[in-house]
């Protein structure tokens, strides 16, 4: 389903690596994002609220940053582009009022989500639209749906208010929590089947767990990209063919910045999109400082394609084309632009972009921070910079 294409970088792999040992070190890290895709009757619960709520509403509105977004965003831009769901993901007033505009607030749900229950644009987004529905003579339990960790002040919120709860497990952070009802009550209330997201998530975790050196994705993603920085190339540029595909970019920058990036260490990410940044960064890529590694997505055999008419009189195609055999070619060209200048490259393959491989690549994703938090001996999974600037906001609100 997920390959992963990186021959010419297999110098770059440890040579007996201890891929039980390191498996041992994130297990030791209690984390549940690779354990907590098996608890059945949370994601039945899921399915199930989502199901009546789709018959009752017509607008979904998610009011939530960081992590508490960016995965129902990737969801849906990947998958559906639903128009009935409307991600506020800042406090920007401009966005609050654009959206409001579209909404139809009888027929709308929001969902306030926050691991912490503390952030404070989540409250302030939640405060504003809490009083649009006490003025609108509407009740909150009718209109708001909570996602948090349990005991926070949005449970407890929640709780008296008797409003509808799911849990974000204690052992899932943010930008981790794709596959609890962060990302998938938002999935499953546009109608996509978040079982397949699942049990593609499932087939990664499978290989995860895979101690061949050569077999394992995750592993070797994280081996190349800490051995190259170690040389200097502390840069991952994370480079889609795929339209569908463009919001892995953010996500991924979330992951890997806020993972790794800490103790005066970390990769930066960066984003492109195929073929458009050809004509853009490639110069720089290609030319530019050699502190790089480029990560392509590859669709192999996408769902959508069209015939590019040969009309021209000096048409550059010598044979029938498609759109999708044409971004094919530019993604070898870009690769052999950047081999020919020594720029290392390797390609996570998809088969075709579905919830099954959208779900397999979030994991791979996840994993492979995982092994790249060991591989630094960093703790991957808190966010103390994060935290600092919330800290500051709220002693700047205080005075
Ligand atoms: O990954 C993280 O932990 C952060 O990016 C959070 O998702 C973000 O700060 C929002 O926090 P919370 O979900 O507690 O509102």
């Amino acid at each position: 389903m997920i390959e992963l294409k990186w021959d010419k970088l297999k110098n770059l792999l440890p040579k007996n690596p201890n891929i039980k040992g390191l498996l041992k070190k994130i297990d030791a890290r209690n984390q549940g994002f690779y354990t907590a895709i098996s608890d059945k009757s949370y994601f039945d619960k899921i399915t199930k609220f989502a199901t009546l709520a789709r018959k009752k509403y017509k607008h979904f509105v998610i009011l939530g940053i960081g992590g508490s977004a960016l995965s129902a965003k990737l969801f849906n831009d990947s998958l559906k582009k639903s128009p009935n769901i409307h991600i506020i993901d800042n406090v920007d007033p401009s966005l609050i009022i654009e959206t409001e505009k579209k909404l139809e607030l009888k027929k709308t749900l929001f969902l306030v989500i926050s691991k912490s229950g503390e952030t404070i644009e989540t409250l302030a987004q939640f405060q504003y639209f809490k009083d649009k529905i006490a003025k609108a003579k509407l009740k909150e339990k009718d209109h708001f749906v909570f996602i948090s960790e349990k005991n926070s002040a949005l449970n407890i919120h929640a709780k008296k208010n008797s409003c509808e709860f799911f849990e974000i497990p204690k052992n899932i952070g943010g930008r981790f929590s794709a596959f609890t009802a962060v990302g998938l009550l938002p999935t499953a209330l546009i109608g996509i089947n978040i079982k397949n997201i699942l049990d593609g998530a499932r087939t990664a975790v499978e290989n995860f767990r895979t101690e061949s050196p050569t077999k394992n994705f995750s592993f070797i993603l994280a081996s190349i990209q800490y051995a190259l920085s170690k040389k200097g190339k502390t840069i991952n540029v994370l480079f889609p063919y795929c339209q569908n595909l463009k919001t892995i970019n953010a996500f991924y920058i979330q992951l890997l910045a806020e993972s790794i990036g800490k103790n005066n260490k970390g990769i930066t990410p960066m984003s492109a999109k195929g073929a458009t940044d050809q004509h853009s960064q490639l110069q720089l890529f290609t030319q530019g400082p050699n502190d790089k590694l480029f990560i392509f997505i590859e669709e192999e055999n996408p769902k959508n394609d069209i015939a590019i008419p040969n009309s021209l009189a000096n048409s550059p195609f010598k044979k029938p084309l498609t759109f999708s055999q044409l971004l094919k070619i530019e993604k070898i060209a870009t690769e052999q632009s950047l081999n020919k200048n020594s720029r290392p490259n390797l390609t996570i393959k998809i088969n075709e972009l579905n919830e099954k491989t959208l779900g397999a690549l979030i994991m791979l994703l996840f994993c492979s921070i995982s092994f790249l938090g060991e591989l630094y001996g960093i703790n991957a999974y808190d966010q103390p910079g994060v935290k600092l600037g919330k800290e500051i906001t709220k002693k700047l609100l205080l005075k």
